[in-house]
């Protein structure tokens, strides 16, 4: 009885140890999210994971969400057009929606049902994304299926851990830089460049054709290359990506290559998997998604390629340590989804994601166009869903505002993807027809 009062008597004083008055020196502002910025009062004792005190503000996508919707709730009849987030508009195709209807109809039957699949993806699947989209460069077994790109590059960062040194694109994607700085790969912001410091960031810019030198720049553990570039839209050479898989296994450094938007790529001899690249499969990773082009930003469906002969510094497999981490954190993709992949690679399916594309890439003509007759300097739009526009020297973040007042359109201001990216604006490719042209037509006069 004694001792049970005593622990009891403990438990209330460690308890009473992190109770928080109410007084106002205790409370905070909270404003590393700025789309969440509020007074908040502790209600536990727990402290805030340090490394994401450090993130600079609330994640790009959802900022602009946010400043759109502030715009709309002061101007409730806007009628706006986003030409903002990279959102696939068009309605999923009869062959690939077959697929996800076959997918759910089966699992409906005693024969067709399925429970948990393996972490790794169906393995028919895997081979089809082997044999289709890498003609048999890599073996179905190097293939992780998943949830998306963005998870995926989520999962590669906790493989990698803190003690890593990762190079960005500046601009760049900005998942990049905000799973480095979750994971404590950095330290603080250094407000005055808009970079982490521990981050190397590898200028790309007119100048440079967009494409970094990376032999120029700082040695780093991970290298990220995004091509068809997001959000310059500019896809690398064949050139660019040999030189730069010389560097990274000169280097001893990993390359990860989010070819997300590959299939956009229309120039002859443009590389759309790293792994066309001689000694690629020596030191590259490769995240893909099947999002923006057979419309499955909402149905959620990706892969990463990790190459069996890829080893760490003491020479265990990276496969290895990727196959734990989807094993223990991921139950595998949706096998409705998983369904609709294969069709996708079926001949139908990737004769409709070939009609989906030349949409998006005609949309992205006509962005290019206006912003070329109104004197502008555009990039991407050929091999890419995104146009770049320089904005001679204005502020991207103004422009930004400027144009959701004038002409109610959104779009991204190029700074959200880096210091890199200011003076210029993104622009997707992705609204429906009809929208980019109204948009264009009240561009020209915004802007003109
Ligand atoms: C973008 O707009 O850059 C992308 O669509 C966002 C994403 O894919 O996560």
């Amino acid at each position: 009885m004694k001792l049970s009062l005593a622990v009891l008597a403990l438990t209330l004083s460690s308890a009473l140890s992190f109770t928080i008055p109410s007084n106002a020196a205790h409370r905070r502002t909270v404003n590393s999210d700025t789309s969440m910025t509020t007074q908040l009062q502790a209600t536990t004792g727990v402290a805030r994971n340090k490394n994401f005190a450090k993130l600079a503000g609330g994640y790009l996508f959802p900022e602009i969400g946010r400043r759109r919707n502030a715009y709309l709730e002061q101007n409730p009849s806007a009628n706006i057009i986003s030409l903002g987030i990279g959102d696939t508009t068009q309605p999923i195709p009869s062959a690939i929606l077959k697929g996800l209807v076959d997918g759910a109809t089966a699992l409906g039957t005693q024969d067709g049902y399925s429970g948990y699949g393996a972490e790794q993806g169906k393995a028919d699947l895997r081979e089809k994304i082997s044999e289709v989209l890498y003609n048999g460069l890599i073996d179905p077994s190097e293939v992780f299926v998943s949830d998306g790109a963005k998870c995926d590059i989520q999962r590669i960062q906790n493989m990698f851990g803190p003690d890593v040194i990762s190079a960005v694109q500046d601009p760049s994607y900005p998942v990049y830089v905000d799973t480095s700085v979750m994971m404590g790969q950095t330290q603080q912001l250094d407000e005055a460049k808009g970079q982490y410091d521990g981050i190397v960031y590898m200028e790309c810019n007119e100048a440079n054709g967009f494409y970094p030198d990376v032999a120029a720049s700082p040695r780093a553990d991970v290298v990220y290359i995004c091509s068809p570039n997001n959000p310059t839209g500019v896809a690398a050479t064949r050139a660019q990506l040999e030189e730069t898989v010389k560097v990274c296994k000169e280097r001893g450094s990993i390359l990860v290559f989010d070819a997300a938007y590959a299939p956009f790529i229309r120039s002859p001899d443009v590389p759309k998997s790293i792994f066309e690249i001689e000694g690629a499969k020596d030191c590259a990773i490769e995240v893909n998604s099947f999002s923006k082009y057979a419309g499955f930003t909402g149905v959620r469906l990706g892969w990463t390629v990790v190459p069996e002969g890829l080893k760490f510094s003491d020479g265990t497999p990276v496969r290895q340590d990727f196959n734990r981490v989807m094993t223990t954190s991921f139950n595998g993709a949706s096998n409705i989804v998983q369904a609709g992949g294969l069709a996708c690679l079926s001949p139908a399916g990737m004769k409709e994601i070939e009609t989906l594309i030349d949409y998006y890439l005609e949309n992205a003509g006509i962005l290019r166009k206006t912003f070329i007759d109104l004197g502008y300097n555009v990039y991407g739009g050929t091999d890419a869903p995104y146009i770049f526009v320089s904005l001679n020297g204005k502020s991207s973040w103004d422009t930004f505002s400027e144009i959701l007042e004038k002409a109610e359109v959104v779009t991204i201001p190029g700074a959200g993807f880096g210091p890199g990216g200011e003076g210029f604006l993104r622009l997707s490719a992705f609204a429906p027809r009809e929208g980019v042209i109204e948009a264009c037509e009240r561009l020209k006069k915004a802007m003109a």
